[in-house]
């Protein structure tokens, strides 16, 4: 069954980047001058995706009025002549068909997908985290679509961590069915180094049979207090094939300040008007050093 429908679950705190998440949701941060969920409903939509929810929570409204028509913006624009940022701003506005759910209660990743029920129903979705940013050729989402299209089931992307660093991560256990395909056993949050069953590590990229909402809402609470889909799919396996992808592209973690600070950089180097000159500043700062 084809998947029509993304879900993007922003209602989390933000604890990691305060204060700077205090008063604006973590996705408005910007890598340069586009906050992080722009990138993300961009990839959406390169993947040929046009039905968007996200759930937002308490102090959110910046996202919704990212994407919204902003009259006294465009009438500003417009009397001052800056047509071709006034049509950036245009195009913001008629990216997608976005939909909102509000999360009451900051209960948990798996509680958020749950709160997606309704606009989802029983057909399989994509889930994308606004903390995994990546950049690809072809877009992560779309590779995954792909890989679901032929296979079915659900699909979760996995990248290739340092082995002494998987006790950061949820990894799974699985074998190797094709090149860079896994099937999944299970999924193992954070384990010591010396117990990790593989280095893979699951990043936010989901493509969810429905009936992981049933899991869900019989999932209690597991780790911080909190509803985990891990938890959820860790159940899912024992029902339904789940498979892993180890996508092509370069991922930043930009939840954290060092991958977003590198996905800052990056990005900067590929912008025609001044990577030249920061190169060269880079060059100089860090000969510094
Ligand atoms: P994180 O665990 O990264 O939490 O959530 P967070 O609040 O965003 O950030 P920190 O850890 O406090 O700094 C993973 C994803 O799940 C969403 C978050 O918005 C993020 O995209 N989430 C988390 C919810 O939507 N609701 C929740 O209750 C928890």
């Amino acid at each position: 069954m084809q998947v029509r429908k993304a879900v993007i679950p922003a209602a989390g705190l933000g604890v990691r980047f305060l204060p700077a998440t205090k008063a604006q949701p973590k996705e408005m941060i910007p890598i340069i001058d586009k906050p992080t969920i722009q990138y993300i409903i961009e990839e959406i939509l390169a993947s040929g995706i046009r039905e968007i929810l996200i759930i937002t929570g308490r102090g959110k409204r910046a996202i919704e009025d990212h994407f919204d028509v902003s009259p006294e913006l465009e009438y500003h624009l417009q009397s001052k002549g800056k047509q071709e940022v006034l049509e950036r701003m245009r195009q913001i506005a008629d990216m997608a068909d976005i939909h909102y759910v509000r999360q009451k209660e900051p209960r948990g990743l798996g509680h958020a997908v749950l709160c997606a029920r309704s606009f989802v129903g029983n057909e399989p979705f994509a889930v994308l985290l606004g903390d995994d940013v990546v950049r690809s050729e072809t877009p992560c989402l779309k590779q995954m679509l792909d890989q679901h299209a032929r296979l079915g089931g659900s699909v979760i992307a996995l990248e290739e961590v340092p082995r002494e660093d998987v006790s950061k991560y949820g990894v799974i256990k699985g074998e190797q069915v094709e090149s860079r395909l896994y099937r999944i056993e299970d999924l193992v949050e954070k384990p010591p180094v010396e117990e990790a069953p593989s280095n893979l590590s699951v990043m936010g990229r989901y493509i969810l049979s429905p009936r992981i909402f049933d899991l869900l809402a019989v999932t209690t609470p597991g780790a911080g207090n909190e509803i985990q889909l891990t938890d959820a799919l860790r159940r899912l396996v024992r029902e339904q094939p789940l498979y892993g992808y180890l996508f092509e592209g370069r991922r930043y973690d930009v939840g954290n300040s060092l991958g977003y600070l590198k996905a800052t950089v990056e990005f900067a180097l590929e912008l025609p008007d001044v990577k030249e000159q920061f190169a060269r500043y880079l060059r100089d700062t860090v000969g510094k050093l």
